[in-house]
């Protein structure tokens, strides 16, 4: 930050126009195809404009509304400025883009205010942990954070901190798509040797959707195992159903009752979009969801200490809770939880929505066999392609909207190797059969194996995982 000095007197109307420029330089520079590293400087610059803007005007910025008539703007996803991504909505219900390269998360970035992770912050994380980055962070599929350097300046000190994530159980059936923020967090788990906080709202699903509380509570327990088979270290790993936890420990409790001490109405609105006509359950939830950020709600794990700095690992449309929860945290004397944020995993039809368990023909499931896998991906992954092979050959494919080059960017980790397939599609000499076809082998086996070691996990493990306990903790 050495840019900030000289523009204390800049009015908001100057603001304005500054942005609006600054973000044309941006859609220039993207719709170009220039370098990256010059987007990323754009974006940066943006980023900073709109975050001075608001300082100024005391409102978010918005495209074509210079400051007098701007009104405030909630932050819930609602449609910004006009261009393809104008429609891009995401919250924690929906995600959904009329762009078939996917949601624009550079602008994400800027409108939900969180920092973009630069390679700057990548070659940290590789030098403070002696690590090669996972390929996630190496490829941007973590692509933004809050407080990632406090976090690291943290465990530069020796000082503790936890991990916290977590899963809506809403069926037995997980796919694919669920799994990349548990396979990142057991990586760091394992990186930075720490405890791990797993909750299962099902009180949540209960809340949103047509169950009961038995059936969420029992594919709480079928998701676990599945979140087990990721890998996560017993003895630093504890998994809690609200349904139980919440009951069981008065700590939990407790910081839950703070919270919603401290958040309004009016501001859950602003936030969630909720409306007259939600059951209060919903209303009450962002509060259950934001308490596991703090250490004293785990007294068996970090007994009284309420000041164990946690990072939460999730896909980006869980950020307004943690938004809400950062707000509350230095009200109730806790420190603010650091996030990493991941893009979506798309759906096999294209990358204007993300993968639904709820859509049977969008999702590879972890239960699917070889050949499901298989057929799926033959039969619904979108392809860049063209539409003959006469005509692939000449002009090309576009990697951009595949979706069957998308998943390789999740799972193959072979950098080269995937730089390989890029060009060759690119280039025509790849066919849209041939890539779906390294898709499918690269798939079958990751598959497999969760299925082989989920098989292994027996309810005894499972009960382990689920009982509150003091876990292994360097202090
Ligand atoms: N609300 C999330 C879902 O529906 C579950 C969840 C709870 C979560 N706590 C979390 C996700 C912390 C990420 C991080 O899936």
């Amino acid at each position: 930050m050495t840019d900030c000095q000289g523009d204390a007197a800049t009015s908001p109307m100057e603001l304005y126009e500054k942005l609006t420029a600054q973000g044309d330089l941006v859609r220039t520079l993207k719709s170009t195809k220039a370098d990256k590293a010059e987007i990323d400087a754009a974006v940066q610059l943006l980023l900073k404009l709109k975050v001075d803007y608001k300082q100024a005007a005391g409102q978010d910025y918005k495209a074509g509304c210079p400051p007098s008539e701007n009104s405030v703007t909630s932050e819930n996803g609602l449609p910004a400025d006009n261009d393809d991504n104008a429609g891009d909505e995401v919250n924690p219900w929906n995600v959904s883009t009329n762009n078939a390269k996917g949601v624009d998360y550079d602008k994400l970035i800027v409108r939900f205010g969180s920092s973009k992770i630069d390679q700057g912050l990548v070659d940290r994380i590789e030098k403070v942990t002696g690590q090669t980055p996972h390929h996630f962070l190496r490829r941007g599929i973590f692509f933004s954070h809050r407080d990632m350097h406090q976090v690291l300046d943290t465990y530069e000190k020796n000082k503790p901190f936890f991990l916290y994530t977590g899963r809506g159980p809403s069926s037995q059936a997980m796919h694919v798509g669920h799994l990349i923020p548990f396979i990142f967090t057991k990586w760091l788990q394992s990186v930075f040797d720490i405890p791990l906080v797993v909750q299962l709202t099902d009180d949540e699903k209960y809340l949103w959707k047509d169950l009961t509380l038995e059936q969420c509570h029992q594919f709480a327990r079928e998701n676990a195992k599945d979140i087990i088979a990721c890998g996560f270290d017993i003895n630093k790993t504890f998994i809690f159903s609200d349904l139980d936890y919440m009951g069981a420990s008065p700590q939990f409790y407790r910081n839950v009752v703070k919270i919603q001490k401290h958040v309004t109405f009016n501001q859950v609105k602003g936030i969630f979009g909720f409306t007259d006509s939600d059951c209060i359950g919903k209303i009450s939830f962002p509060a259950i969801q934001a308490a596991p950020s703090f250490s004293n709600s785990f007294p068996h794990i970090f007994g009284d200490k309420k000041d164990i700095q946690c990072l939460i690992p999730c896909a980006i449309d869980q950020d307004p809770y943690f938004r809400m929860t950062r707000d509350v945290a230095p009200r109730i004397g806790y420190p603010k939880p650091a996030l990493l944020h991941s893009t979506f995993f798309p759906a096999l039809q294209g990358a204007q929505t993300k993968m639904s368990a709820s859509d049977a023909n969008s999702s590879i499931f972890l239960t699917d066999t070889a050949k499901q896998i298989k057929n799926k991906i033959n039969k619904y992954a979108f392809s860049g392609g063209k539409d003959t092979i006469e005509e692939h050959r000449k002009f090309g494919g576009n990697v951009d909207v595949d979706v069957s080059f998308m998943y390789l960017t999740f799972f193959l980790e072979d950098d080269q190797k995937l730089e390989k397939i890029r060009e060759d599609y690119t280039s025509g000499a790849l066919p849209t059969g041939e890539l779906k076809k390294i898709l499918i082998e690269t798939l079958q086996p990751i598959i497999a194996e969760h299925q082989a070691r989920r098989k292994e996990i027996t309810d005894e493990t499972v009960e382990k995982f689920m009982t509150p306990r003091p876990l292994n903790f360097n202090q």
